[in-house]
């Protein structure tokens, strides 16, 4: 993709580790998968964060392991644990929407709390082993966050920054601000990576203005991704499905209990999938795992 980087987004509840480990063997044309955050929650870092972090299970898939914190002290403990389990490579999150996360101060909460910022930057500062990098919004309420913000982000040791270019508080909603992506670039001396709303129309046309090639590192895709998971292949739709869901599927039906948690894992999987209506509404309703299997069979002979 002429040197262009790619990143399969981070998405919570859809590409984990078996999900993105299906992508990378059936597909690939992704530099880099980036982890679901990795949380503190009640003084301690999630296991089954970092069980999708381990990195046995995410062995020769090109994984960045991201965490969310809301203060140097926090970052330490993410990075410590990561640390330890071999990574040099972390992503910082600065755009999680989610209310729960924002008023605790962390995602896209973050970049209205300076001081925090600073004490993160410099928790970074301790750690010259770790390739750092930030993804984040234009701010929470306003853009002005995100300006200020950037003055600190600029300290960091980081090899890019992922903006995806809505505020916190728009959630998914409105459409994405590219002039704010071009300006927020301009103040930002790290090499930048878009992302937002890209797959929806043709991947070229998103990169910069109408006819401009894009000053920016690269992109990042998210839904897209999940819609047409063979995008950036010259794979058959059909072929990349039925390959990537058998590993879905196998790993869901071996390792989790019963099928009804079977099912609600096996059910995100087709969740943005890009299938008529008709088909997916049968998948979504099958309630045991051999209608399932009926409803995807169908599914598949629809391309
Ligand atoms: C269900 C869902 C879960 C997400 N989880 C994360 C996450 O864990 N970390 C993160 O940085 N962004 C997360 N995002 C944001 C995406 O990574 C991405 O920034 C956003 O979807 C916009 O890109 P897209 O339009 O290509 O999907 C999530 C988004 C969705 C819809």
């Amino acid at each position: 993709m002429n040197g262009l980087y790619i990143a399969f987004a981070p998405l919570q509840g859809y590409t984990d580790a078996t999900y993105r480990r299906a992508h990378w063997e059936c597909v690939g044309g992704v530099d880099e998968y980036y982890t679901p955050f990795v949380r503190n929650e009640k003084g301690e870092i999630r296991k089954k964060d970092l069980r999708d972090t381990d990195p046995a299970t995410n062995a020769g898939v090109p994984t960045v392991p991201q965490v969310i914190a809301r203060d140097g002290d926090e970052m330490a403990r993410l990075c410590d644990a990561l640390q330890g389990q071999g990574w040099r490579r972390i992503d910082l999150n600065m755009g999680c929407p989610f209310p729960m996360q924002v008023r605790a101060g962390r995602g896209s909460g973050l970049l209205q709390r300076p001081d925090c910022i600073a004490e993160i930057q410099r928790e970074m500062q301790r750690r010259p082993e770790v390739l750092f990098s930030v993804k984040m919004r234009l701010g929470q309420e306003s853009i002005d966050e995100g300006l200020a913000a950037m003055s600190i982000i600029n300290e960091m040791p980081l090899i890019h920054v992922t903006l995806h270019p809505r505020l916190g508080r728009q959630q998914y909603k409105g459409a994405t601000d590219r002039e704010a992506f071009l300006r927020l670039m301009e103040e930002c001396r790290h090499p930048m990576v878009y992302n937002g709303d890209i797959g929806l129309t043709s991947l070229p046309s998103l990169l910069g203005r109408e006819g401009e090639t894009t000053p920016s590192k690269g992109v990042m895709i998210g839904r897209g991704l999940l819609a047409k998971p063979w995008m950036l292949s010259d794979k058959e739709p059909a072929e990349v499905l039925h390959n990537m869901h058998a590993v879905v599927y196998r790993h869901a039906v071996e390792t989790l209990c019963g099928d009804s948690q079977a099912l609600t894992r096996l059910h995100a999987f087709w969740e943005y999938v890009d299938i008529p209506h008709k088909q997916k509404k049968a998948i979504m309703k099958a309630t045991s795992l051999p209608r399932y299997r009926e409803a995807v069979t169908a599914a598949m002979q629809v391309f």
